[in-house]
């Protein structure tokens, strides 16, 4: 049994405290605002929660300090935009060599970076790793069965992550490429906008189908240009999250670009969403990557002329059936003439 601080009490952090406490570890969660602390300490459910029964042995604590203290492992699970302030906030209780398994998806808009050098800028004493798939957090928390990635740069510290998550429910990978699990894992928020885009102007399987296909080889692109593996694109924190956030509709993401293709702004459909929509702030990102590694990604281009210049989403589809014309591959080679 293994000591863990889930710091975050958002539904994923949640999701994640049901499943570890029920692989026996003790879990405490910590969240940065005393309120909700409090809520969750009275109802034992998250409000956007509301089926799961967070089990009486799960703690909650607004103290940072206590969160931390005597953890095997801290699972780093705010949203991406409070990544950098909450590790800033840990960097004077994170003991030497500290495991922490960053579970957020996004890249930070003003410097390109990811969460986990974010991280391991902020908190340089600690042993970063990351946790990613397919796996809304309504299904995992209900026991669904769920497959991720630990990904770590050495194989005994990922297995180490794989042994704490693993259950009968939830399966668990190992990988060293955490550059692009990381990639992958926030990029694809930004074709879910499209393909909730699509979905909102009524369009059919076929499109969704495009929009993943030709929405993985754009980020296989700039993700391998920028040293990750092309395998791991091809797995369940590329393809795989892509398939699950383009699909369900417990994607935020998904849903805010419904809306957009229905006709709302970018403002409407985020205060409808009520959550973060982090595919807004990737989109920014991904298009200033494609940018500095001059990679073609013509999806992210169109995104962003809906989100940040008013394009009505349907013109952005003409844009994008109008290009000119191209091979699917251009790794392939033809016979001679
Ligand atoms: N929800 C999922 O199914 C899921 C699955 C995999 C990964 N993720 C990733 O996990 C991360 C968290 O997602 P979520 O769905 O739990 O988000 P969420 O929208 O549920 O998180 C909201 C929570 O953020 C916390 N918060 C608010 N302000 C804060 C601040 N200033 N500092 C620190 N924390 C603050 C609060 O605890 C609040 O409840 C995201 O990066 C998301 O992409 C989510």
């Amino acid at each position: 049994m293994a000591s863990i601080g889930v710091i975050g009490a958002g539904t994923w952090g949640t999701a994640l405290a049901v499943l570890l406490n029920g692989n026996g570890h003790q879990t405490e969660i910590w969240s940065a605002i005393p309120e909700e602390v409090e809520e969750l300490k009275a109802a034992h459910v998250h409000r956007n929660l509301p089926e799961v029964r967070i089990p009486e042995t799960v703690g909650f604590t607004a103290d940072l300090q206590e969160a931390m203290a005597d953890k095997d492992l801290l699972v780093l699970a705010v949203p991406s935009v409070f990544v950098r302030e909450t590790a800033r906030k840990m960097r004077n209780y994170l003991k030497e060599g500290q495991i922490i398994t960053n579970v957020a998806k996004g890249i930070e808009e003003n410097t390109l970076m990811t969460l986990s050098q974010i991280i391991e800028e902020e908190l340089p004493q600690a042993e970063v790793t990351v946790l990613s798939g397919p796996s809304h957090a309504e299904e995992v928390s209900k026991g669904l069965p769920t497959t991720c990635v630990a990904g770590a740069r050495k194989k005994h510290v990922a297995e180490f992550v794989q042994s704490i998550f693993m259950s009968r429910t939830f399966r668990v990978y190992t990988s060293p490429d955490i550059l692009g699990i990381e990639l992958g894992s926030a990029l694809k928020n930004v074709i879910a906008l499209a393909a909730g885009m699509a979905d909102g102007l009524g369009y059919g399987d076929n499109t969704k189908a495009a929009l993943i296909t030709r929405g993985i080889a754009e980020i296989s692109r700039l993700g391998i240009d920028m040293g990750g593996k092309m395998e791991t694109f091809a797995g369940l924190t590329g393809i795989g999250d892509l398939i699950v956030t383009c699909a369900s509709m417990h994607s935020r993401n998904r849903r805010a670009g419904i809306l957009m293709g229905q006709g709302r702004t970018m403002e409407e459909a985020m205060a409808e969403v009520k959550m973060v929509v982090e595919g807004v702030y990737s989109a920014k990102a991904a298009l200033a990557l494609s940018q500095k590694y001059h990679v073609s990604m013509p999806i992210v281009e169109q995104v962003n002329e809906i989100l940040f210049n008013g394009m009505p989403a349907k013109e952005a589809v003409s844009e994008l059936m109008l290009r000119d014309k191209r091979i699917e591959n251009s790794g392939l080679e033809w016979e001679e003439e």
